[in-house]
């Protein structure tokens, strides 16, 4: 099967004053069709910024170095903008973190559903009302009718995100991009929040990109998990080799580290000892050799990104020689 989307070493860099910082630094990934494939790296790793390019959002500051980002055999850095634009909203929708930011405060929530509706599904003004309703009924809000006639602000965080969601769906898209869609709100509206997203996804037969730093949500919704460090993919897997056999030192510190919404509260977390490292673009070797404890002079040399088996992917030089058990093994 031919996957839905296919980022071929995305390369992107910021410019300030005429100098240039590669923040996203040749990543390759694919989305299958009805697949969840879940992002996942400390803050400042360039998991945003790969997100936004997919669908041409960067800031005018930012620069496409190289790549290709193909969506069902089109590649979407070679559009124009009305061409992005049919695949924006109708192909290809995004969930942000700042749903305050993404609604209209002065419109309706039925006016911005309705709007949205019509303009992608070509409904009159009665039926993308009717829709509108069904898919406030389907993020699982009481009382759909009431809620159209509302303001933004006259919801909680976590009804704001589920409109957000059935904005998102509204149109059907094959590719919902999630960007820490959640992690403003309480845990508990968190975990209900992306089980709905995920059934919703089930039922629609979409494929989702889900960003997250949170491992329980990972285990629990994910197919497929690409962990990013400083502008790289630095590991990928199934979730299930993933939570097994995980093999770069930077995913087994994640693993253990990331405090998730499933964790008993008394769970010792073990930290990652220091930070991304700034102009990681710089670095020649390994990008977590400061921080790595299984470092060797030879880490900083250059780098590798190899399969350790089919589908398992692992930028690391000294996992799969026996140098670093498995915590299995
Ligand atoms: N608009 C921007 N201008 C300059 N640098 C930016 C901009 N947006 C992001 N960056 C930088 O790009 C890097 C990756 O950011 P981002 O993709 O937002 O990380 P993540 O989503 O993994 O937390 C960071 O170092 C960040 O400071
Ligand atoms: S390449 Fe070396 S420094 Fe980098 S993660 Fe592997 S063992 Fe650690
Ligand atoms: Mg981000």
């Amino acid at each position: 099967m031919e996957p839905l989307l296919q980022v071929n070493d995305l390369s992107v860099a910021f410019v300030e004053d005429k100098t240039e910082t590669v923040v996203v630094d040749n990543v390759s990934f694919s989305v299958e069709p009805g697949e969840v494939l879940c992002i996942v790296g400390e803050s400042g790793c360039g998991k945003s910024v790969t997100a936004l390019s997919i669908l041409g959002l960067l800031s005018p500051n930012a620069r496409v170095k190289s790549g290709s980002i193909i969506f069902e055999g089109k590649d979407l850095l070679k559009m124009n903008s009305k061409e992005l634009d049919e695949i924006r909203g109708n192909e290809v929708t995004m969930v942000f973190q700042d749903v305050m930011n993404s609604l209209n405060p002065v419109l309706t929530i039925g006016n911005q559903l309705t709007e949205i509706i019509s303009a992608h599904m070509g409904y009159d003004k009665r039926k993308a009302k009717e829709y509108a309703i069904e898919m406030i009924k389907k993020v699982g809000l009481a009382d759909p009718s009431a809620v159209m006639k509302k303001y933004p602000h006259m919801l909680s965080g976590g009804q704001q995100q589920r409109i957000m969601i059935a904005m998102a769906l509204a149109c059907e898209p094959k590719l919902i991009i999630a960007d820490e869609p959640t992690t403003a709100l309480d845990v508990t509206i968190q975990l209900q929040i992306m089980k709905l997203l995920v059934e919703l996804q089930k039922e629609f037969h979409m494929s989702i990109i889900l960003i997250t730093h949170d491992i329980g949500l990972v285990a629990e919704l994910a197919d497929r998990v690409i962990i990013m460090y400083a502008g790289q993919c630095i590991e990928e897997a199934t979730v299930y080799k993933l939570f097994d056999q995980a093999g770069h030192p930077y995913t087994r510190a994640l693993l253990g580290s990331v405090p998730s919404i499933y964790d008993d509260p008394d769970k010792k977390l073990t930290s990652i000892p220091g930070t991304v490292p700034e102009n990681y673009y710089e670095i020649e070797g390994c990008r977590f050799s400061g921080r790595c404890p299984y470092a060797k002079p030879t880490c900083s040399k250059d780098q590798v990104y190899f399969e350790l088996e089919p589908g398992h992917l692992v930028r690391c030089h000294r996992v799969g020689k026996g140098e670093i058990p498995f915590e299995s093994e």
